[in-house]
C-alpha cells in the first residue's frame, strides 16, 4: 500500500546575502510577497496538499520563523480588545495545529543535500514533499498539490521541472529525459548546476520536490558535488532505476524570490492576482511605465 504524503521539509538556513541589508537582523524567508511572508506561502501551500507535519532546517538567527507559527496571544487578545475581528480571524485563519511544526537545526553551510539529511529524524520511513521557500509558484492548482498526484499515481519520486535559457543550466539542477507522457516525463539522469554545454536538457528542477524516504541513505554518503556541496540533486540521481522518477512540467508561473528582478516579479503578479488590490496596482503600473 502506497503511504500517504503527510509531512514536508523546508530548508531555511540560507544566509539571505543577496538581500543585505534587509536581512541583516531577518530571515529572508519572512520577506513579505504583498502582505505574507514567503515561509507562509510554502506552508500554505503544502496544507493544500494535504501535507500535515513540517520540519523546518533552521540555522543562527532563524527564530522569527519559529514565532511567526506560534500563536501571538498578546496580539490576538489586543486585537479582540480592539474588534479588530477581520484581522483576528486572519490569524485564527492561518494557526498551526500544536505540534505540527518541528525544527532542526542544520549547524554548518554544506548544501541542500545536508540540510534535508538534517531532518533525517523527522522524516523517517515516510515520502516526503520538500518546498524551497525561495520559489514562489502562482497558478490555480498549488504546485505541491499537482506533484502529490503524481506521487499518488506512481508511488515514486516527483520533481516540478520548467524550461529554461540554455545559458542558465548551470544555476539549476537538470533532468536527462526519457520518455515523455503530457506533462510529466520520465527522469533518467539528474546533474546539479551543469555548464551549458554539458546539460543533457533545459529541463530544470524548481524547488518543489516529493521524494522516497531512500534518498536520505544516499544523502548519509555525504559526498561533495557542484561547489563541493552535498548536493540533493546527487542523492536523487542515485534513485533513478530503484522506483519510478518523474519530472512535471507543473501548472502555474514559477518566481525566483532569491534573485532581486524575481522578487519585484512576484510582488507585482501577486498582488495582480488579488482582487482587493489589482485594480489599484494596474493603474499605477499603467500610468507610472508610460510616464
Ligand atoms: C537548488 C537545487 C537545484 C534547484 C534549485 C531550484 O539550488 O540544488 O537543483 O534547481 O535549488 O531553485 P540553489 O538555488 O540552492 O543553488
Amino acid at each position: 500500500m502506497l503511504k500517504p504524503l503527510r509531512k514536508a521539509v523546508l530548508p531555511v538556513a540560507g544566509l539571505g546575502t543577496r538581500f543585505l541589508p534587509a536581512t541583516k537582523a531577518m530571515p529572508k524567508e519572512m520577506l513579505p510577497v504583498v502582505d505574507k511572508p514567503l515561509i507562509q506561502y510554502a506552508v500554505d501551500e503544502a496544507r493544500a496538499a494535504g501535507i500535515e507535519q513540517f520540519c523546518m532546517v533552521t540555522g543562527r538567527g532563524k527564530t522569527a520563523l519559529i514565532d511567526h507559527f506560534d500563536i501571538a496571544f498578546e496580539l490576538e487578545a489586543t486585537l479582540a480588545e480592539r474588534g479588530k475581528r477581520e484581522a483576528l480571524a486572519l490569524l485564527r485563519e492561518e494557526a498551526m495545529p500544536p505540534g505540527s511544526i518541528s525544527t532542526v537545526r542544520q549547524q554548518v553551510p554544506l548544501g541542500l543535500g545536508h540540510a534535508i539529511w538534517c531532518a533525517r529524524t523527522f522524516i523517517g520511513d515516510d515520502p516526503f514533499a520538500i518546498l524551497l521557500p525561495d520559489d514562489l509558484v502562482l497558478g490555480e492548482v498549488p504546485c505541491t498539490a499537482q506533484l502529490a498526484q503524481v506521487y499518488n499515481e506512481t508511488g515514486g519520486n516527483v520533481v516540478a521541472v520548467s524550461q529554461v535559457p540554455r545559458e542558465q543550466t548551470n544555476r539549476y539542477g537538470i533532468l536527462k529525459v526519457g520518455a515523455v507522457d503530457g506533462v510529466r516525463v520520465e527522469v533518467t539522469g539528474l546533474v546539479e548546476k551543469p555548464a551549458p554545454e554539458e546539460a543533457p536538457s533545459d529541463l530544470s528542477i524548481i524547488g518543489r520536490y516529493v521524494l522516497l524516504p531512500e534518498v536520505v541513505a544516499h544523502l548519509s554518503q555525504m559526498e561533495r558535488g557542484a561547489g563541493n556541496e552535498v548536493q540533493l540533486t546527487d542523492a536523487m540521481a542515485k534513485m533513478i532505476g530503484h522506483a519510478p522518477f518523474h519530472g512535471l512540467k507543473f501548472q502555474g508561473r514559477r518566481f525566483d524570490c532569491g534573485d532581486k528582478v524575481g522578487f519585484l516579479e512576484a510582488q507585482i503578479a501577486f498582488s495582480l492576482a488579488r482582487p482587493d488590490l489589482a485594480p489599484q496596482v494596474r493603474e499605477f503600473l499603467k500610468n507610472y511605465v508610460n510616464s
